[in-house]
C-alpha cells in the first residue's frame, strides 16, 4: 500500500492557500532531503505504457514525443529507448533536477514547465504525447483547461496516449488522486481528437485499482 498521508496534507494546504499546484514541489523538495516519500515513484516505465508498446508497436523515427507530469523521468527515457526524439516536462524543478542526476547521459530534454501554461512554442509540434497520472493530481476545476493544453501539443496525425485511475460517475469522487470518469477522459475530443483505442485495465500494483488507457488520434 503507498502511503499517501502526507501528499495528501500537503495536496490540502496549498489548496487552501490558493495554490492548487504548489504541494508538488513541496513534496519533491521533503522526498530529496529524505522527509517524505513520493508516493507515485515507481523508479520504473509505467507498465500500461509497455504494455502497449507490445501490442501496439508504432514508427518512431524521425518522430518527437512529449512527456506530461513527466516526474523522475522513467516513462520519458522509455519513450527515447523506443526511438523518439523525446522531450519531458514537470512542474517541479526539484523533480526535474533529480531526474537529470538520475539519468546523467540522458538524451530526452527535460523542462520545468506547468501544463496549465505551457511554451507556446510546444503547440501542435509533437507526434505522440503521453499522459500518465496528472490529470487526476489536479483538482476538478483545472481538468477542462490542462486537457485543452494536453490536446493542443498533438500535431495533426499525432497519437495521445492517457492513463488515469477509473471510476464510474455514480462513485464517490474519493481522494486525491482523483479517479475520473469516462466524460472527463473523453473531453479529449472536444479539442479535435479522435478516440481510437479505449481500454479499462487492473492496476498491476494496487489490484482494487482499475486505470484508463486510452489512445486518441489528431486527425
Ligand atoms: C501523480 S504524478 C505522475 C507522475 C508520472 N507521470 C507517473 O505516472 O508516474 C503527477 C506529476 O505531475 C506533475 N504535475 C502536477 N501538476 C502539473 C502541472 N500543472 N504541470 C506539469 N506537471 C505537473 C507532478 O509534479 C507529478 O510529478
Amino acid at each position: 500500500m503507498r502511503d499517501r498521508r502526507r501528499a495528501r496534507e500537503l495536496a490540502a494546504e496549498f489548496h487552501r492557500r490558493g495554490d492548487p499546484t504548489g504541494w508538488f514541489e513541496a513534496l519533491y523538495r521533503e522526498a530529496e532531503e529524505g522527509k517524505s516519500t513520493i508516493p507515485w515513484a515507481d523508479y520504473h516505465p509505467t507498465p500500461h505504457l509497455v504494455g502497449f508498446w507490445i501490442q501496439h508497436p508504432q514508427q518512431t523515427a524521425g518522430k518527437s514525443a512529449l512527456v506530461v507530469g513527466s516526474g523522475l523521468g522513467d516513462d520519458a527515457e522509455q519513450l527515447a529507448a523506443y526511438g523518439f526524439r523525446t522531450t519531458a516536462f514537470d512542474i517541479s524543478e526539484t523533480a526535474i533536477r533529480g531526474t537529470r542526476k538520475r539519468f546523467p547521459n540522458s538524451k530526452v530534454a527535460y523542462h520545468a514547465a506547468d501544463l496549465l501554461n505551457p511554451p507556446a512554442s510546444w503547440c501542435g509540434r509533437f507526434d505522440f504525447v503521453f499522459e500518465a497520472n496528472t490529470l487526476q493530481v489536479l483538482p476538478a476545476a483545472l481538468r477542462p483547461q490542462a486537457t485543452k493544453n494536453i490536446a493542443a501539443f498533438l500535431r495533426p496525425g499525432g497519437l495521445l496516449l492517457v492513463i488515469a485511475r477509473h471510476r464510474e460517475p455514480s462513485d464517490p469522487e474519493g481522494q486525491m488522486p482523483w479517479p475520473l470518469t469516462r466524460a472527463e477522459i473523453s473531453a479529449f475530443t472536444a479539442h479535435g481528437l479522435k478516440e481510437v483505442l479505449f481500454d479499462i485495465l487492473p492496476d498491476v500494483s494496487e489490484p482494487d485499482v482499475r486505470r484508463f488507457r486510452v489512445l486518441f488520434h489528431r486527425p
